[in-house]
């Protein structure tokens, strides 16, 4: 007998009246129309089940601390930047767990079963590294949680810097991160970079780095992360995230560098909203968007996945959990609004992001993980479209969160009072 059989799921690559069987936590069939004995069943009613969210960039030490010590006025990167600089010394580990753990809560219910989240590795204490792996501990039962050891204030900028991520990554941290457009030089930006693809090379790492996140059409680390990613043999193992100066770079010079990325297995995750709102602030009008070239990174070959960043932290006093939130701005801002378009977004938050961080299991196929999630929507446009409800989170077969249909009822003049949920 089957633990759980839902019936009648669209997929999202269209598949309609999909069966899916669950057995001991993984899936033992996708067919259409199969009925057989299980525990329990679940009629999907022709929603979309899709597999779990999965945000690819998240700052899990900073997030729901918006106003501590103060907000943001200027609303600029290197503001955010220096008030998390006046934050950290007053972080206490259990504070911050508390925060992370609470964000936890809010992704599961969204359907976010996957973060990778940066860890800022500058502080010697590594007091937010030890309250992260604490976190990556207590939530694994229900979330996977993968940590890159960041240097926010520049691995060779700040004093200790090389030694601190190393005892971080000694400490269990799984991926190494890094800033080279922060470091003091474009040429200590670069060393920083090699440097760091090294140290990745000689302990079997992952690279996420933050690359290029400014305006400034010079900056051009990820030229050398994807120059270092060959040269190492770290193909399909590195990321380059934000790379906003792509916005800004000339078009022949891009022209080069995308088959570069392409060639070197780079993927490259961008975020959005925090994009949006950091980038151009030097500018008047016309103001930037400052967001990479999605679609043309795509269309190279790129895997290009997107984040979520920030959730109420000292960069961005907005946010939710909810990836749909961040493939709704990522699709606007990169005009990508052709049905084509909306459904790579969907996937920039779903199997591209599974893709970087390496997830095993993540699909909604035979052998993979029971685990996926059950929307108010019909296909991944509708369920953009209104950022749908989760009406159901399945992990690994057990069911982790579930929320009430959205509808509407509504008392109109002359009409008869209907509910509804906003579809045509
Ligand atoms: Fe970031």
């Amino acid at each position: 007998m089957l633990d759980l059989l839902i019936h009648d799921a669209t997929l999202p690559d269209g598949r309609t009246g999909m069966s899916i069987a669950v057995q001991d936590g993984r899936i033992a069939e996708v067919t259409a129309g199969l009925d057989a004995p299980a525990a329990q069943k679940l009629d999907a009613c022709g929603l979309l089940l899709a597999p779990p969210f999965v945000d690819p960039h998240f700052h899990m030490d900073a997030t729901l601390s918006y106003g501590l010590p103060r907000v943001n006025q200027s609303g600029t990167l290197l503001e955010g930047i220096a008030l998390w600089g006046e934050l950290k010394p007053l972080l206490k580990a259990e504070a911050l767990i508390e925060r992370a753990l609470a964000y936890c809560d809010w992704a599961v219910a969204k359907g976010l079963l996957a973060i990778r989240s940066h860890v800022d590795t500058s502080d010697a204490s590594l007091l937010a590294v030890d309250a992260l792996l604490e976190v990556k501990r207590l939530v694994a039962p229900y979330l996977d949680l993968q940590l890159v050891a960041f240097p926010q204030d520049g691995v060779l900028r700040s004093p200790g810097g090389v030694d601190n991520l190393r005892r971080a990554l000694d400490k269990g941290v799984d991926v190494v991160g890094g800033i080279p457009h922060f470091e003091r030089t474009m040429a200590d930006g670069a060393a920083s970079v090699k440097l760091l693809c090294e140290i990745a090379a000689e302990r079997g790492k992952l690279v996420d780095m933050h690359c290029d996140e400014s305006d400034d059409p010079l900056s051009r680390h990820i030229e050398t992360l994807a120059f270092e990613s060959q040269r190492l043999g770290l193909q399909g193992r590195v990321t380059g995230s934000h790379c906003t100066s792509m916005h800004s770079m000339d078009n022949y010079y891009v022209s080069k560098l995308l088959p570069l990325i392409a060639e070197s297995g780079v993927a490259v995750i961008s975020n959005p909203l925090i994009n949006i709102t950091l980038q151009g602030r030097h500018d008047s009008y016309p103001k930037r968007r400052g967001m990479t070239r999605v679609p043309e990174l795509m269309a190279a070959g790129v895997n290009v996945a997107f984040g979520h960043d920030c959730v109420m932290d000292p960069w961005y006093g907005m946010g939710s959990g909810d990836m749909l939130e961040v493939a709704h701005m990522g699709l606007h801002v990169a005009q990508m609004t052709s049905q084509a378009g909306i459904r790579d977004c969907f996937d920039a938050v779903t199997v591209n992001a599974a893709k970087v961080m390496h997830l095993e299991g993540h699909g909604i196929a035979a052998g993979c993980d029971a685990s996926f999630v059950l929307l108010q929507a019909r296909d991944p446009v509708e369920a953009i479209r209104l950022r749908a409800t989760r009406l159901k989170v399945y992990r690994k077969g057990r069911l982790l969160a579930e929320t009430p249909a959205a509808t509407a009822a509504l008392h109109l003049p002359g009409r008869s009072t209907q509910t509804h949920w906003m579809q045509p």
